[in-house]
């Protein structure tokens, strides 16, 4: 079978890294891809949210199954158009997706379904928010309706703050139309964990639980990034709480989509808070998470691709996972500066020779120079893998691949799993 991956980030390196080693699969394809995609895939000239393109495109190479990987094109609808043409993909539709494109939404179905999450009240007039400030406590959480490519949650420590964030959302519009509404969301104490699944409109099946290092700085300071790496699996989440986890949290929310008549089938990933209350969710998205997608892969044993196509064909999932026994790591190298400006185009070193078994570099914003070399393209470059028996192993492979890639400007955290580390010293 042909397989068509839309994206072309780090996410999309791993997914087609996985894809590659089913046995159904004889060509994939990639749209747009990257240089480290290309090694795997036959990369197009197609942008990821160019829909007729990819029709027309899946249509004439007789694509047997598009997996879509980021959340643009899904909140925009690509399944909806895909399927009207009769061909397979794999993703929720665009009433499904707005668990993610609209925050508004996705509140009103937790609350209507007694989903634990933060308090929120939602806001479409900026007078009303500002009149709101004087009754919350700080800090305090403000966030855009719509996509804001990660950005969109601002928690701010004292009114200045949040008048400015209410200021920036409505009136200076920095979102876009994405901030036609606003919520303002009680802050909540505890650590993050990312839990994903895929999920066929009724079941579902989990990945290992992981956790992503969202801080641009160690310790988690400074900004927030797409991601600065991630591991798996989490042990905060252990095998009691992910019952616990899916009885509250994801199993009430799959039965509440098919409720509302937007039947779930994709991959989901909740964003949780494990607060002193319990697990509470934080968001949600109708998609794999970058950077985990470059640990969850690596573990999960079987066939994923043969799930989604079973999944994309109205069939039921076939294998229920476990919390994997080994573990993966991701180091994000990326360009300095970034989440704020940095360079593109700077010569990336290191990468042809062999790394070790058990070590994937999967490419992120990453293009070909002029010379057929690889150039920096991006602010998250490369997503430095490992996967081994043992938390120990993973962190020191994964660190020594780091430390055989150069690029001037490089920055990488120095502290991916150390929350890890905490938990496993208990
Ligand atoms: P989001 O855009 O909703 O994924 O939020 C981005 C990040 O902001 C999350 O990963 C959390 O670290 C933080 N955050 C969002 N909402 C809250 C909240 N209600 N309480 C505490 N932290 C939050
Ligand atoms: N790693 C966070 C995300 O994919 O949204």
């Amino acid at each position: 079978m042909k397989v068509l991956v839309v994206g072309g980030g780090g996410r999309e390196h791993a997914l087609v890294w996985k894809i590659s080693q089913s046995k159904a699969v004889d060509k994939i394809y990639c749209a747009p891809g990257n240089p480290g995609i290309s090694t795997l895939a036959e990369c197009l000239d197609i942008g990821q949210e160019d829909t007729e393109a990819l029709i027309r495109f899946a249509k004439k190479e007789k694509i047997g199954l598009t997996v879509v990987g980021p959340e643009i094109p899904l909140v925009n609808g690509i399944v909806n158009e895909f399927e009207k043409n009769d061909l397979a993909i794999f993703g929720p539709t665009q009433k499904a997706a707005e668990i993610e494109g609209s925050k508004v939404f996705s509140k009103y179905l937790l609350d209507k379904y007694k989903i634990p999450t933060a308090d929120c009240i939602v806001f479409d007039n900026y007078d009303e928010a500002v009149k709101y400030l004087n009754e919350v406590s700080y800090p305090t959480v403000i966030k855009a309706d719509g996509l804001a490519a990660g950005k969109g949650s601002i928690i701010c420590q004292n009114k200045n703050e949040a008048l400015t964030a209410i200021e920036d959302i409505m009136l200076k519009k920095i979102f876009g139309e994405a901030g036609d509404r606003l919520i303002v969301e009680e802050f909540m104490i505890g650590e993050e964990a990312s839990i994903i699944a895929l999920v066929d409109g009724e079941n579902i099946s989990y990945f290992s639980p992981s956790q992503d290092h969202k801080a641009i700085f160690d310790d988690d300071k400074g900004p927030n990034t797409g991601g600065m790496g991630a591991y798996a699996p989490a042990p905060i989440i252990t095998k009691s709480l992910l019952e616990q986890i899916h009885a509250e949290v994801m199993e009430p929310t799959v039965r509440a989509m098919a409720k509302e008549k937007r039947p779930y089938r994709g991959f989901l990933y909740a964003g949780l808070m494990i607060t002193a209350q319990g697990p509470k969710v934080v968001e949600f998205n109708c998609r794999l998470g970058d950077p985990e997608t470059q640990v969850l892969l690596p573990l999960y044993e079987g066939d994923l691709f043969n799930e989604m196509l079973r999944i994309a064909e109205g069939k039921p999932i076939e294998n229920k996972r476990e919390i994997s026994k080994k573990w993966a790591m991701c180091v994000i190298m990326a360009a300095g500066g970034y989440p704020g400006n940095y360079e593109k185009g700077t010569e990336v070193f290191g990468l042809e020779q062999g790394f070790d078994d058990g070590v994937e570099v999967f490419h992120a914003g990453t293009k070909f120079g002029n010379n057929g070399n690889v150039v920096t393209n991006g602010g998250r470059v490369l997503g430095v893998t490992a996967f081994a028996d043992d938390y120990y192993s993973v962190r020191e492979n994964a660190y020594s691949a780091v430390g055989k890639i150069t690029f001037n400007k490089a920055y990488y955290r120095k502290d991916i799993g150390a929350k890890a580390k905490r938990h496993l010293a208990r």
